[in-house]
């Protein structure tokens, strides 16, 4: 019987809309039949899994430093593993034309300092108050397919 997939989705929140939207990778990767653990940046203790999922809500224009600085002093440790990158910003509202401000101000900063190998990157719509629960397939959808491309790399 084939082994299964350790996930670990890392991030931070400042207003808790990130956390929610992890959640829902959670539940929608237990509706799969994965289980994942879900941690904190500051509160990642242990590098043991297959898969990192890692997020940052965007501020002012930028991921949280946290998430950044986590990347950065972590670089040794996500060396041959895989891992996709995700954030949470109110920019996605416009659409596609905001495509290349995200790509290369909010997912880029995170990207390069991604010392694994990268699957994909996410955006995903935030909030400021009441939670964007139409997001929620797409998070869901998102997170399934990125379970299996990670599966399908190791077959
Ligand atoms: C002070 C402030 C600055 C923000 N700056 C940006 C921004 O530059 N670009 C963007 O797309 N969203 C911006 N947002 C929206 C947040 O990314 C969004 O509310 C997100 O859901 C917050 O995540 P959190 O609840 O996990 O902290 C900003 C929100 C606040 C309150």
């Amino acid at each position: 019987m084939r082994e299964k997939l350790k996930v670990c989705i890392i991030y931070d929140t400042k207003r808790g809309s990130t956390e929610r939207i992890v959640e829902w990778m959670k539940e929608g990767l237990m509706g799969a039949g994965i289980s994942a653990d879900l941690k904190k940046v500051d509160r990642v203790d242990n590098f043991d899994y297959d898969f990192f999922i890692i997020g940052s809500p965007i501020y002012w224009e930028k991921p949280l430093k946290s998430v950044v600085n986590f990347l950065s002093e972590n670089k040794d440790k996500f060396k041959g593993k895989k891992v996709a990158i995700f954030v949470v910003c109110l920019a996605k509202l416009f659409g596609h034309f905001t495509e290349r401000h995200v790509k290369n101000h909010y997912l880029k900063p995170l990207e390069e300092k991604v010392s694994g190998s990268l699957i994909k990157s996410g955006v995903f719509k935030g909030w400021l108050k009441k939670p964007s629960y139409s997001e929620k397939k797409n998070v869901i959808k998102w997170i399934r397919e990125m379970v299996q491309e990670r599966k399908r790399l190791s077959q």
